[in-house]
């Protein structure tokens, strides 16, 4: 997408701005330093900028601050709070600003249309801007035309023209500028692993000149480019998180049928993934999914579908299926402790996925609410998320405890709940931990246990589609309630058969 450029230009080594210092934007800037690129960080948020310079990242992401410190040290990666001065000092702008849900789940690009006239205040020469930022189709047209429209206000020179004084734009004096679509596949957790190690890049751009900067800026990176258009690149990343979250949506609803009948999710998920047109990734079962991207982009794709007369009920059906994982495992822990209210229970994981402290749409915090709203008292603990999840849940004596340790979390506690699969709780010893409850009961929201084992460590455990142990009042299925009402009628004695066969449970 192109504003007047068509040529190809000497491309040189351009300075980059990154726009936006979040979780896309700052790892995305410290891997283009790390490739050799000068890469100005800029936010306009002051506070954000202060602790980059002291070599801190204010989120944490595995191995961003050796990174941060690494290039604050070679000067290839400068961060400011000057948000136009980094646009009038670089050439390749990426856009990493954040793309909040809006009205009905439409997204909102308020933040996207801010920086449109920031550059344009600044085009001070020929600028690529790069929208990385999960944005709806169409919206590097939207951000082309208000580059324009502001930089022609910008530049308008005023002239006589005609006896009456008119002013007249002089839009030639604009200098040229392309937007291209070029979005982010970085997971939380692995974002640094994940920029050094892309499956693939993919680039929406209608100039030479904008396709050929961006494969020279990736180039080391050497991993497939998929080069298209700009609204193709932009639906690609949609389509990519709708697809991913649908995966997770179709084996939880698995899960609830394995539950039914008595089998066992993880082996279905195994079973299913090892062909290839399946893959294994994105089948865990558990308390669904949440993060800043999944449900937000899931109902934005869904909102852009219909509002052009798309049935989007599909992607409908996989946000209310996350939606009931929540209830779901509330009934777990209601079947498991008959009444809730009262009870102490011991949480582990805050965060909504694992290497992250991002508490933002957890599935963990609305299991929470829920335990607490049934007047039950939580002891929580998770090794990075604490400081997030207490500004959104605070300390309260009795209700809500904070803990050191995952031992800490367990003590005194009538049930304790696996909420994040860290892998430090994969490692507990269970034995000790259930020394430490009041009553051994153990329920996993997300798997990360061996039944048995679980088990043999005196638990009774409860988990996502797989068979609990050890749970006494097992509810019959109706598969099962058939067959056992089949053996009972069988074992009525009738005048023909003398012996009685076995009941089947
Ligand atoms: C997701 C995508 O995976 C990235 O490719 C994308 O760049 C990013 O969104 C984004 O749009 O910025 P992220 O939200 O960081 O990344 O985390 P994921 O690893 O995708 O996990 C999302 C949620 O799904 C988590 O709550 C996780 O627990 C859940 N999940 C994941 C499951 O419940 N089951 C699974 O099998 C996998």
């Amino acid at each position: 997408m192109s504003g007047r450029s068509n040529g190809k230009a000497s491309i040189g080594k351009p300075k980059i701005a990154v726009l936006g210092m979040g979780h896309v934007g700052l790892p995305t800037a410290l891997g283009m330093a790390e490739l050799g690129w000068e890469v100005l960080g800029a936010d306009s948020n002051p506070k954000t900028i202060a602790v980059l310079k002291e070599g801190k990242s204010w989120f944490y992401e595995p191995d961003l601050e050796p990174l941060l410190k690494k290039h604050l040290d070679s000067g290839l990666f400068i961060p400011t709070d000057d948000v136009d001065g980094a646009i009038a000092s670089a050439t390749v702008l990426f856009v990493c600003v954040g793309t909040p849900q809006g009205d009905d789940g439409k997204a909102d690009l308020t933040q996207i249309e801010n920086i449109a006239r920031t550059v344009a205040r600044n085009l001070n020469g020929y600028k690529l801007i790069v929208e990385k930022s999960t944005v709806p189709a169409i919206t590097a047209h939207w951000v082309k035309k208000t580059i324009a429209r502001y930089a022609e206000v910008e530049s308008r020179s005023i002239s006589k023209s005609g006896k009456n004084g008119k002013k007249v734009r002089n839009s030639h004096s604009i200098p040229e500028f392309d937007v291209a679509s070029n979005p982010e596949f970085l997971q939380e957790g692995k974002a640094v692993e994940n920029f050094f190690h892309p499956d693939r890049i993919v680039i929406g751009v209608d100039s030479e000149r904008a396709q050929e900067l961006l494969e020279a800026i990736y180039r080391p990176l050497n991993c497939p480019i998929v080069v298209t258009n700009p609204t193709t690149s932009e639906l690609i990343k949609h389509t990519a998180n709708a697809f991913l979250s649908t995966k997770i949506s179709f084996i939880n609803m698995v899960s609830d049928i394995c539950e039914a009948v008595g089998a066992d999710v993880v082996n279905v998920a195994r079973g299913i993934g090892l062909d290839p047109r399946i893959g294994t990734g994105f089948l865990n079962a558990g308390i669904g999914f949440g993060g800043y991207c999944f449900p937000k982009d899931l109902r934005a794709f869904a909102h852009l579908g219909e509002e052009h007369g798309v049935d989007c009920s599909l992607l409908r059906e996989v946000e209310r299926i996350n939606t009931r994982r929540i209830e779901r495992f509330i009934k777990k822990v209601r079947k498991a402790l008959w009444v809730v209210q009262g009870k102490t229970i011991g949480v582990l994981g805050l965060a909504f996925k694992p290497l992250t402290d991002d508490i933002r749409e957890a599935p963990a915090l609305k299991v929470i609410e829920a335990l607490l709203r049934e007047g039950a008292s939580v002891r929580l603990y998770d090794p990075e998320a604490m400081p997030n999840a207490q500004r959104v849940l605070p300390e309260e004596p009795g209700r809500v405890t904070y803990c050191r340790s995952s031992d800490d979390a367990a003590t005194g506690a009538h049930a304790l709940i696996i909420l994040t699969e860290w892998s430090e709780f994969k490692q507990i010893d269970l034995h000790r931990v259930r020394g430490l409850m009041e009553v051994a009961v153990l329920v996993d929201g997300r798997n990360i246990y061996n039944p048995a084992e679980a088990h043999r460590a005196g638990f009774e455990y409860h988990c996502m589609g797989r068979e609990s142990m050890g749970h006494h009042f097992p509810a019959l299925t109706r598969e099962k309630k058939a067959s056992r009402k089949r053996a009972v009628a069988a074992a009525k004695p009738t005048k023909t058969a003398g012996k009685l066969p076995a009941v089947v449970n």
